[in-house]
Formats: C-alpha cells, structure tokens, sequence
C-alpha cells in the first residue's frame, strides 16, 4: 500500500492530505513546507528513518504532480500509534437518537480527515438489555457504519465469566425476556426471573400482576426444591418495587431458597450489578436515575430491615476490569481487522461521567502498560459550569471534537519527533 502524504503549510496549524490532484510542484515548493509521511504516525521510527521517509515522500509527490501521472484516490492507512474507545449514552447517542456530531466523528475515523488515516476504535458501554449482536445492529443504523461485536463491550459482557460459577441465577432488569436470552447466551445454565417468581406465587408482589405476555413467557417450576445461587442485574430494572422485592426476599433467605428466612441474614446469595452509574444521559435534559441508583436503594433498604450491612459487587467502567477487558478485546480487533500485533501507545477514551468513564480511564492509566487518555464530553451527564468529580486530561464540546482534538495531538507528536516545530494543538479543546 503506497503511503498518502501530509503536508504542513507555512505556519504550521493545519494539515491536509495531498491527493494526485491537489498537489502541485508550485505549492510543494513554496515557502517552509515540510512534507511528513504519515509512516511517522503508524510505527516507532528513527531520525534516520524520518530523513529517509521525508526524502521517498518528497520524490512521491514530485512524481504524482508529472503532468503524466493518472488521478488515482490515495489508499488509506490504519494507524497502528493510537485508538478510541467510546461510551455511548451521553456521547454518541442521547435518548435512542445519535447525538448529531457523532455520525461526522465516526466518518472522520474511517479516514475522512486531512490526514489520510483511519483509526480504529471500540465501544465501551454500562449500558445493556439485549444481545451484543442486537445492540451493534441497532448502533450501526444510528451511526451509519458497521458496528461489530467484535468492537463492542456493554455492562453485562463480562458477566459471561460467571456463567461457569454458578448453576442457577436469578436474571434482572431489562424487557421481557431479553436479559434471560443474553444470559443464556452466555451460558448460563439455569435463568429464573422475577416473573418465573410472580408466576409460581402473584402474592409475592401485591401490587404488580403480569400481563399476559409476560404470564405465558414466564416459566413455571417449583421454587421450593430451587436455590438461587446468585443474582444479577443485566439492566435498569423496569419495576423497581417488584424486582427488589425479590431480591430482598433471596438476600434474606437461607441459601437462596424463596419463602425461607435466615436467622442470621448472612445466607443470602451474593448480587451482582452490570455497572454502577447512579445518573445517566437519556432524552430528557436533566440526568435520569440509574443501576447504580439501584444498588443504593437495596442497601439501604437491605440494612433498614435487617439491621446489616450489604456488599454488592458491580461490574462496568470505571471497574479496571473492564478497562482490562477492553484492551483484550480492542487488540484482538486490531489484529483480526487491521492485522495490527501490537499494543497502540494510546489509547483515547471519550465519555461524559467523570464516575465512571473518566475515573476509569484515569485509573487505568496509572496501571496500564500504555496511555489512557480521558477526553469529557458536554453533551451528556457532565454540565459545564460544574466541576467533575474526576479531572479529565481534556473537555471538549462533543465527540466530533474529541476525535479532532486526539487526531491532532497524534499528528503534533509525529511532527516532534521529526524534529519539526508546529504551534499547539488547534481546537477548543481545554487540556489539563
Ligand atoms: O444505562 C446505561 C447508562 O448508565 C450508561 O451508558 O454508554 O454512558 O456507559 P454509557
Ligand atoms: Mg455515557
């Protein structure tokens, strides 16, 4: 693949890619112009190799301005230096829509950019409720590009190294039957949910009845020969009262056993949250309560009844597990699609909850064996005028922009170690 090539004009600030057509011999020759080969941008080089390069690219570009020489598209590149990682809710899709800049972002990523490159990138999400394939389908239509699973992690992914542990779980939250599906996906072996519950006893639940469809999809069995070994929470619950009825009931019981109570309340089975956010971006304007809500709720509740203490346990960002899982699966991505074998120096994370996304990338970061940088958002839960939690290493106004401003601070570190002197990164970005 012959390399496209970068030119900076005098000053320095901006960059273009020179395609067959646009470069000439009269603007290559005037004034301080710097051709770099975006070689500087995809693997570690020598000054000795940069000089080499910088000459190839010079004669390249000499060549394709010969009156002679055919228009022909440039190719473009996969870089090998740097990736994204994105949250969704708040930063690329905002109550079922896609936030208006991200369809331009991702197009810039898939080498519409004045550099000539593409980056690849993975999604990183708490949220969940339905099959990884299902949610990549439904993303790739609001973002218009093909969405992998191979590219995608949501909350409850991880969960699927528990399928081994436990025989049978009691499944929360999400639509119908949609989180039994995902956890039997992941096979697990025996999925009971809270309307298997409410089927086999409605007083569990005073106030809430099952619709028909839910009655016929709910299995029937006989919970007094049945121990719940575990409970998971996919997704938000769509009944807080009822589910967490449920839960409390299992929490107190003697080994998971409905209709039983433990003296000591010690003998309940252990909980698991897919993530832990306790606000969250959807359509309304003000942030919406969340999982994490959730898990506060049964604690405090846990103790009002009991008089105990609850230890849940929640998957998701910012846990540094799934910053681990993530960088498996974005180096598996890599090599599958770009045939990339080795780590990116950096990796840009772009979220909008200095709890989870910034908090997580920054932690990881101090632990991770490349660079983790955390880039907000101001279109989703973080408002400006406030001060996060969790300081990012930049804020931006939106996702388009946090792509800009990463591609940009890539091609500035190429030119520096080139030895070529550039003015600062351009944008609005504010940079800590
Ligand atoms: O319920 C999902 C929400 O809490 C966060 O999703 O994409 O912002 O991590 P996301
Ligand atoms: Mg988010």
């Amino acid at each position: 693949m012959s390399a496209p090539s970068l030119i900076v004009p005098a000053g320095g600030r901006f960059m273009r890619r020179l395609s067959s057509s646009e470069a000439s011999k009269e603007n290559m020759s005037l004034g301080p112009t710097v051709v770099v080969p975006p070689k500087h941008l995809m693997a570690p080089s020598s000054a000795n190799e940069v000089a080499a390069s910088i000459e190839v690219a010079r004669h390249e570009l000499e060549d394709s301005a010969a009156p002679s020489t055919p228009s022909t598209p440039p190719e473009t590149l996969v870089t090998d230096k740097y990736a994204y990682a994105f949250d969704i809710d708040g930063v690329l899709i905002r109550g079922g829509k896609p936030i208006p800049e991200a369809i331009e972002a991702m197009k810039v990523l898939n080498g519409a950019n004045q550099y000539g490159i593409k980056v690849p990138y993975i999604f990183v999400t708490n949220g969940g409720g339905k099959t990884e394939q299902e949610r990549c389908v439904q993303l790739s239509q609001q973002l218009q590009i093909e969405v992998s699973p191979g590219q995608f992690i949501c909350g409850h992914t991880p969960m699927r190294e528990m399928a081994e542990r436990y025989n049978t779980v009691l499944v929360v939250g999400g639509e119908g039957e949609k989180c039994r599906q995902v956890a039997e996906g992941y096979g697990f072996k025996d999925v009971v949910t809270p309307g298997d519950i409410i089927k086999d006893n409605q007083d569990t639940t005073p106030f809430r009845k099952l619709t028909e469809e839910e009655y016929r999809h709910s299995r029937a069995r006989n919970f007094g020969e049945t121990e719940i070994e575990a409970i998971f929470v996919f997704a938000d619950s769509r009944d807080w009262a009822s589910d967490q009825q449920i839960i409390l009931d299992l929490l107190m019981s003697k080994n998971g056993r409905l209709g039983t109570r433990s003296e000591t309340f010690e003998e309940g089975p252990p909980v698991f949250f897919s993530h832990n956010d306790v606000v969250w971006s959807a359509s309304h304007d003000l942030t919406r309560i969340g999982m994490g809500a959730l898990r506060v709720s049964l604690e405090a509740m846990f103790k009002a009844v009991t008089g105990k203490d609850l230890k849940t346990t929640a998957f998701g960002k910012p846990q540094i597990g799934t910053f681990q899982f993530a960088t498996r699966l974005l180096q598996q991505w890599r090599k599958d699609t770009h045939s990339i074998d080795s780590p990116p120096d950096t990796v840009y994370f772009v979220g909008d909850t200095p709890e989870s996304d910034i908090r997580g990338t920054n932690e990881f970061d101090n632990c991770a064996e490349n660079n983790w940088y955390s880039i907000l958002v101001r279109t989703g839960v973080f408002q400006e005028g406030t001060k996060p939690r969790f300081t990012p290493r930049a804020t931006v106004d939106n996702v388009l922009e946090a792509v800009k401003h990463g591609m940009e601070r890539e091609y500035k570190k190429a030119l520096k170690a080139s030895f070529i002197d550039v003015d600062g990164v351009q944008g609005s970005a504010i940079e800590e």
